[in-house]
């Protein structure tokens, strides 16, 4: 099973890419494949005269990145009490053909950091909006992870046990829609 990471942030040193890397620590764990998506900053703005079979490849990238996924985790920033524009971009390319888009019925966790107080809550409840509407299966559980600047150790680690455990149930809510039922409901 591949699970496939998609940071909201652009940013070299971004709490997101970290918080992103601590969720595919805990599915590595659990014997999943995680693979982080780089390919968000190559991603065109949406233009639907562009969005013809031949897409351009990095929209063909995306596409093919989250069809070859199982299940999908988003660690978004907040921007504006919403979800980074690019974000919201490539959202919009993979959610086309609307039918047969590659995140219809796909598994979704969202978590999201910011270093304001309250922990990217808006962008993280509007990712889920924009997901649901994909067709995704977005799962229950988010991770405010507010005052991010302070949340890492130097290891890149969650510090705090109480968010580490709050992330470990988000992961395993994805988890369990990927197992199949008699085996989610022996667990
Ligand atoms: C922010 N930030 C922010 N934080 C927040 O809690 N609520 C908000 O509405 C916003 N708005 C906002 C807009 C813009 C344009 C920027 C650049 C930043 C701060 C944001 O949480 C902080 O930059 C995080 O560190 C972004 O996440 P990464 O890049 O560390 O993953």
């Amino acid at each position: 099973m591949r699970v496939l990471g998609i940071s909201g942030s652009l940013r070299r040193d971004s709490h997101n890419a970290k918080l992103l890397r601590e969720a595919g620590r805990l599915l590595e764990e659990q014997g999943l494949e995680f693979v982080v998506f780089d390919g968000l900053r190559d991603v065109p703005p949406y233009d639907e005269d562009e969005d013809v079979p031949e897409a351009h490849p990095a929209v063909q990238r995306l596409r093919d990145e989250i069809a070859a996924a199982d299940a999908l985790v988003f660690s978004t920033p907040e921007y504006n009490h919403s979800i980074p524009g690019h974000l919201k971009n490539a959202v919009d390319w993979a959610s086309r053909p609307l039918a047969t888009n590659p995140l219809r019925n796909k598994p979704v966790a969202v978590v999201g950091a910011s270093t304001g107080m309250f922990g990217a809550v808006w962008a993280q409840a509007e990712l889920r909006k924009v997901l649901g509407a994909t067709g995704a299966r977005v799962v229950e559980g988010e991770l405010p992870l507010g005052h991010a600047h302070e949340r890492f150790g130097e290891d890149g680690r969650l510090a705090d046990p109480n968010l580490a455990e709050q992330l470990e149930e988000v992961v395993s809510a994805l988890v369990a829609e990927l197992a199949p039922a008699g085996v989610a409901q022996a667990a």
